[in-house]
């Protein structure tokens, strides 16, 4: 029970009461400062959340939140390394990757600052290498493909950045194997050739079945063409589990370590950033370490009115616990961010998605949000039309970029702002019965069809949204943005008292699997014979039947 958590957000909910009797549209014509007043700009970077349905008590209301759940204290106990996440006794330190190397950060007493710095220059050494020439495969070829071989957050971070730094490429092509379903690894392998192809296998735990699975289906291909005794000249392992990696037989030069105190979800900053260093050298990563530092940096100092990721955190709990929005949707109008809202899926929902508080008890909130989205426009033609006239509001997050990479696309530029722009204009303005009416009988339509059709082509408004704005999506806005969402991540977090660091949920899913397992397996156990599968249930047991009757 936090009382004084409590009160602020009885006191949100009375200003929701009082707030309901305006549109956002009327809050607009009633301040002409409101977007000044309700956006933050923190260099090439513009949060605009004008377009919530907020006014400016609501922000002071935010600013006692931060107080009654001691934000500050907790941002600086994650900064300084304490053991937050105590479920797993560990610190939360991805924002050591990412700082001023010569500084210094202690876990158990140890400085951890020098092990980033040598980590940093390892991979450097090892990415210029391969880029350059200097280490060749097994039949002396220039490695022009990489495959990353991981899941969850060895693979979305990875995957994503990678993606959204393309203009920044030119380094060896990659590609990722993340499921666990055949065709994943033989559509990627089958289309590359071993002899100039590089294996990294991503996995903190070096434990996960997916990625172990796919990592031996890689030897096996790459061995039956380079041979066995010169396959590990085509693998690299990333893992903090440093034992592990010598049962799978890699040489020791080609292994890259990171530490306990990074999450799964958090770690596109340690060496599981290789594939990404190798696509766009380690210029460009450093620039992105930068610029996720420069949004430690504001999160750090900032107050709460000017703070990029504890207003976006403040407002998700205005919309969950206030509002009752349960989702969010995150529409990246740049295509290269497409993957983005799939990696804060879980960022956010691997984080959140609890509902035991830290001290052990059931949350007395809700907790957590889902996070969907995708890039527009194409998104325009899918679910958009539930954001505009569905039953249930979503709070939209625009993301949009001032500049594109590509010269003499201007048409294209403009339309894609259009776009953005109107979106979340339409979402806020509406349009009344009235208007449709309007609009429809001086087109031509006669009264009675126009009064008919009106209902189905009004829109409610008021439906809220923000937008990111950023001059280019190069790495060092590229680092930003994701920072900006791991610490609104954590500001969430921290007002539910939760343990966002851990991820127990995806436990029992992973055990049942295993004992699913021998249910398939025909030869070893006779209580399947029978096809009653031991101890399954009823539905499992049709289904398991139903799978071996459909199996050619
Ligand atoms: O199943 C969830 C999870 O543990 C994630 O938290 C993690 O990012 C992913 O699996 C992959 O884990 P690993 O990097 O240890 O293979």
């Amino acid at each position: 029970m936090n009382l004084k958590r409590d009160a602020a957000f009885a006191n949100l909910r009375q200003l929701k009461n009082r707030l309901d009797r305006l549109t956002m549209s009327e809050l607009f014509a009633l301040n002409p400062n409101r977007f000044e007043d309700f956006s933050i700009k923190y260099d090439d970077l513009l949060l605009d959340y004008s377009k919530n349905h907020i006014d400016k008590d609501v922000i002071t209301v935010f600013k006692d939140l931060a107080k009654a759940v001691n934000l500050k204290e907790k941002i600086n106990d994650m900064f300084t390394g304490k053991k937050i996440n105590i479920t797993e006794n560990r610190a939360v330190l991805h924002i050591a990757l990412r700082k001023d190397l010569n500084s210094s950060i202690l876990v158990d007493g140890k400085d951890i600052m020098p092990d980033v710095k040598e980590s940093l220059e390892k991979m450097e050494t090892f990415v210029n290498a391969i880029r350059n020439g200097e280490i060749l495969s097994s039949s002396g070829d220039k490695f022009t493909d990489v495959i990353n071989i991981g899941i969850g957050g060895s693979h979305l971070g990875p995957e994503m950045v990678t993606k959204a730094l393309k203009p920044y490429h030119d380094g060896p092509k990659i590609h990722f194997v993340s499921n666990i379903d055949p065709s994943h690894i033989f559509d990627v392998i089958n289309s590359l050739d071993p002899k100039k192809t590089l294996v990294l296998i991503a996995s903190k735990t070096f434990t996960t079945i997916e990625t172990m699975t796919n990592a031996k289906s890689a030897w096996k291909w790459m061995s039956q063409s380079v041979g066995e005794e010169n396959a590990g000249e085509h693998f690299v392992a990333i893992s903090t589990a440093l034992d592990k990696i010598k049962e799978f037989g890699i040489r020791d030069d080609r292994v890259f370590g990171y530490w306990d105190w990074v999450g799964g979800r958090y770690s596109i900053w340690s060496s599981i950033g290789l594939c990404v260093i190798l696509a766009i050298g380690m210029d460009n990563f450093r620039e992105f370490l930068k610029g996720a530092h420069e949004m430690d940096e504001h999160f750090l100092n900032e107050p709460v009115e000017n703070n990029m990721p504890i207003i976006l955190g403040f407002l998700g709990v205005w919309h969950i616990n206030i509002c009752n929005y349960v989702t969010r949707a995150i529409l990246p109008y740049d295509q290269r961010l497409n993957a983005f809202p799939s990696y804060i899926q879980q960022l956010d929902m691997e984080s959140n998605g609890k509902s035991i508080t830290s001290d052990g008890e059931n949350v007395s909130e809700k907790t957590g949000v889902i996070v969907w989205g995708a890039a527009g426009t194409n998104s325009q033609h899918s679910f958009f039309q539930l954001l505009h006239q569905g039953s249930e509001i979503v709070p939209c997050e625009f993301m949009l970029a001032a500049n594109e990479h590509e010269e003499g696309m201007k048409e294209h530029k403009d339309l894609l702002v259009a776009n953005c722009l109107a979106q979340s204009q339409a979402l806020m303005v509406g349009r009344s019965i009235q208007e449709v009416i309007r609009i429809l009988k001086k087109r031509g339509v006669p009264h009675e069809e126009a009064i008919r059709l009106a209902p189905h082509r009004k829109f409610m408004g008021n439906r809220p949204s923000s937008t990111i704005l950023y001059k280019k999506l190069d790495p060092k806005t590229l680092g930003k943005i994701i920072a900006l969402y791991e610490h609104r991540v954590f500001v969430e977090g921290i007002t539910w008292n939760l343990d966002s660091f851990d991820q127990w949920g995806v436990e029992l899913g992973k055990e049942l699997a295993s004992d699913m397992l021998t249910c398939l397996d025909e030869s070893s156990d006779s209580k399947n014979k029978d096809n009653n599968y031991g101890e399954q249930d009823a539905s499992t047991v049709g289904l398991l039947n139903a799978i071996k009757s459909f199996q050619e």
